[in-house]
């Protein structure tokens, strides 16, 4: 047997699934004792030069992908449409669906997480929040018996790298900005990074799993990095502080309650040495007391790091239910 895989976009993620897959293919066969194959990858731009054999289907119709059968899907392309639309279909074709698209996830996931359970297949979301750093699977191993009382993390890579930039080197925030860009860490549109909205698809997708619930979306105050000066910058520096985007998540009378913002960390704050494009979070618990979870937040070979755990996680998985019914 062979493993059908498809990708979903080719941007700087999916390119980096589809390098990993290769790089990495003679571990990734050991482990699941099966090859891999790439039956088509899916774009948007058909004329866009690739770098990519011949022999891949690649296509901009999404039909074409499920012409044939896929176990599993990658999806990493930007934005909430046609990505729920695609990755729905997905399940109801009985493929696994693996997503990096926190803005899509945040939105529809408690309903995909439903519809997969409904056609026996799973979701893979960890490359959503934190890049490369592990945090979904951790704190879903973390509430097997604990109770999260709040989490505190600094969940986006660009606004991270940009604010360091400034305080580090003296950056202007458009220079810094740019090199996010170029370094592949910034969203297709940047503003949902430094106007706080990635933050936030982050927070939701953290509160879902920590809380089972989101808060109402209109409740949460969201403020992004763009009012922070290069004046505010030297102020902090000045006072032994550092001005860091912050999201917050906790429980408040049962209900959890977000709140996204730039603050002045001090020096004995967890997620104060958190610099350049690392995100940490900083987790409280009834039982384990406090956590701090950090690592590569963005990036291409980190974000296809946490995708491909995903992919040797869910075949490993069926491979030992099916060793149970043998
Ligand atoms: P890019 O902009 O680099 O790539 C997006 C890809 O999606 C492109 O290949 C594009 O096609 C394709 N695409 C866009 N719209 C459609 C559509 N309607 N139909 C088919 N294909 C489409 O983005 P990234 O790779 O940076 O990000 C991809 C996803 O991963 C996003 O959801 C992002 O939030 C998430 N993510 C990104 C991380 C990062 O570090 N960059 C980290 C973690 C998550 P075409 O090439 O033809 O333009
Ligand atoms: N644009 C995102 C960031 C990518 O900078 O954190 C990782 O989700």
């Amino acid at each position: 047997m062979t493993i059908k895989v498809a990708i979903l976009g080719f941007g700087t993620v999916g390119e980096g699934v589809w390098e990993t897959l290769h790089t990495h293919h003679e571990y990734i066969q050991k482990k699941l004792s099966t090859p891999i194959e790439i039956t088509s990858i899916l774009v948007k731009d058909s004329n866009k030069k690739r770098n990519l054999p011949d022999s891949v289907q690649v296509t901009t119709d999404i039909e074409e992908v499920f012409q044939q059968p896929v176990d599993v899907v990658l999806e990493a392309i930007v934005g909430k449409q046609p990505a729920y639309q695609y990755v729905t279909r997905a399940i109801e074709h009985g493929a696994h669906v693996i997503t990096a698209n926190k803005e899509m996830f945040a939105h529809y996931g408690p309903h995909l997480l439903e519809l997969a359970k409904e056609h026996n297949v799973w979701i893979g979301y960890e490359a959503t929040t934190a890049g490369g750093t592990p945090v979904i699977r951790t704190i879903d191993q973390m509430l097997q018996v604990n109770q999260i009382k709040s989490i505190q993390g600094i969940v986006n890579g660009t606004s991270n790298y940009i604010l360091t930039q400034m305080t580090k080197h003296q950056n202007s925030f458009e220079d810094a900005l740019l090199a996010a860009q170029q370094k592949g860490y910034a969203e297709a549109d940047p503003s949902n990074d430094v106007d706080g909205y990635d933050a936030f698809y982050k927070a939701m997708i953290l509160s879902q799993l920590a809380y089972q619930d989101q808060p109402n979306w209109d409740e949460v105050y969201l403020e992004g990095i763009r009012t922070i000066s290069s004046q505010d910058i030297d102020k902090a520096t000045i006072q032994g502080q550092k001005w860091k985007h912050v999201a917050t998540i906790e429980l408040r009378h049962g209900a959890p309650r977000a709140s996204i913002q730039p603050m002045q960390l001090n020096e004995d704050h967890p997620l104060y040495n958190i610099d350049g494009v690392e995100n940490a979070l900083s987790i409280q618990t009834d039982l384990l007391g406090s956590i701090t979870l950090s690592g590569p937040g963005a990036g291409k070979l980190p974000t296809a790091s946490a995708m491909i755990e995903d992919l040797l996680y869910v075949f490993q998985k069926e491979r030992q239910q099916e060793a149970q019914y043998v």
